[in-house]
Parts: structure tokens; sequence; C-alpha cells
């Protein structure tokens, strides 16, 4: 499996080699935790996520075929076959994708381990990709392909839910400090460590929550804010129907036009 659209062999400089390095740091955390993100298997994080689902599947039809894209350990996998006849779970890690398969014990999913970011579907497969608190795993210089091809595989007037983490906040203040914060993090990796990053990217440490998750290190992440996504979104053809900034994340409903 290619995790990367990047050539093979020898990496040409020190972004690949960063970004080959990332990829290695982004599964540990997953692949070294046994509990659900969840404490109530299927719950939704928020009543903005909650929303967003219900008008998610309202707006693809009910025979529709789903994506959901970097499905984690299922949480939101369960609750779309409920509602869809076929629901494609993937994800890079072997282990969420273990325990979506434990979680989901139904015969409309199937489970397909690769990388988001080298999608293995053919052009106009899915009626919905629901895409939930991942947009952090994608490195900034490879947005654009990435959504060209999110763009490739939603049949025309398909449409995707995205939740894209950020540093902005409803109130002013919360967004300057996370804003300093990220740029703290910029700054340290960037100048101190000497890392190929790019405005938005950052390392932070992570502790484990509890005796479940034995990760800990430094893991990366990607800040984004909701100009530069309406600009991206508006470039790779999809038309925004919903988008709300909330608890750390936007909101997202997109259709391809
Ligand atoms: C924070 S979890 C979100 C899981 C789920 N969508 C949810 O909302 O509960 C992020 C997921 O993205 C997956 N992931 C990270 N990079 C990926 C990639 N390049 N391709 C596919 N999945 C990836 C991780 O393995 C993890 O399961």
């Amino acid at each position: 499996m290619r995790i990367l659209a990047l050539p093979r062999g020898k990496t040409k400089n020190k972004r690949e080699k960063f970004l080959r390095e990332i990829y290695e740091n982004i599964i540990l955390p997953y692949e070294l935790s046994d509990g659900y993100e969840e404490e109530v298997v299927g719950e939704f994080e928020n009543k903005f996520e909650e929303e967003h689902f219900h008008n998610f599947i309202s707006f693809v039809k009910p025979k529709a075929q789903i994506l959901d894209l970097a499905c984690g350990d299922g949480r939101h996998t369960l609750k779309l076959s409920d509602n869809m006849e076929h629901v494609i779970a993937f994800d890079i890690s072997p282990k969420n994708l273990k325990k979506a398969r434990r979680k989901c014990l139904k015969k409309n999913v199937s489970y397909v381990k690769g990388s988001m970011l080298n999608l293995p579907f053919r052009p106009q497969t899915f009626d919905g990709v629901w895409f939930s608190q991942a947009f952090e795993y994608i490195p900034p210089d490879l947005r654009e392909s990435f959504l060209k091809q999110l763009n490739h595989i939603l049949k025309t007037n398909g449409m995707s839910f995205m939740s894209v983490e950020t540093w902005m906040n409803t109130n002013t203040l919360t967004s300057l400090k996370e804003l300093l914060s990220d740029f703290k993090l910029f700054c340290y990796w960037k100048f101190l460590k000497r890392k190929p990053l790019i405005w938005g990217e950052f390392l932070y440490y992570c502790a484990p929550r509890g005796a479940a998750e034995r990760f800990s290190g430094w893991h990366y992440h990607v800040h984004t804010d909701k100009h530069t996504l309406r600009k991206l979104l508006d470039n790779y053809g999809f038309i925004i129907k919903r988008m709300d900034v909330k608890c750390g994340y936007i909101y997202l409903l997109v259709v391809k036009s």
C-alpha cells in the first residue's frame, strides 16, 4: 500500500522524508490504543456533529453507497450503516478497522485498509463521503491532490461531510489563544528542531488518557481556517451547503457540482 502519492524509492528532498516519517507517526496512537474513542458506542461528539449527520442522511438517497473515510473505530460507520444501502469503512490503521468490524457486525459494511492520500476507488463511486476528524492528517501541500481525488470518487451532486480541525472559535479571544499556541508549536518544530513544516502544521505532546491508551509522544496535526478551506473547496468544484465553526472544528456539508 502506498501511503502517499509520492514516488517510491529514494526520497528526493527533506520535505518528502519528513512526510514519510509523519505517516509512521500518525498511526502509532491508534495502533497502541485498545479503547474506543467514545464512551458510549456510537455517540456523537456534540450536537453540531449530530445535526450535520441528520442533514447528510436526509440529503443522500436511501439506496446510497457511502464511504466512511478515515472511519477510525467505526463510531459513525455504525450509524451510517443503519441508514444506507452499503458503507465502505476505510482507514489506514489495521487496529481501528478491527475495532470497527467488531462494532458493526453488519452485512452492509465492507472494510478497506488504505491511505486517504492515495484513494483506491473508481470515479463517481459514492453518493456520499463521510469524513470526520481526519483532515488534520492531510499536509497542506497535499490538500489539493486530496480534494481532487475526493471530487473524482463522488458522483455528481454527491455530498461530503467534513469536520476540519481549526484554531478558529466563535469567541475571538479563544481563537487568538489557539492561534498563538499553534504558532509557538510551529516555530518550535520549524526553527529549533529544523523540521520542514508548512504553516498550519505542528506536533503536540500526546499523553495517554487511560489504561487503554499506551501512546505517549509527539503527534502530527494540521490546522486550517475557514477562508483557506472555502477557497480550496471552491477551486475543486464543491458547493458549500452548510458551514459551522464550533468546538475546535469547522463542520461542513459540501456538494460536488
Ligand atoms: C481522530 S480519528 C477519527 C475517526 C473517525 N472518523 C471519527 O470521527 O471517530 C482519525 C482517523 O484517521 C485515520 N487516518 C490518519 N491518516 C490516514 C490516512 N492517510 N489514510 C486513512 N486513514 C487515516 C487514523 O487511523 C484514525 O483512525
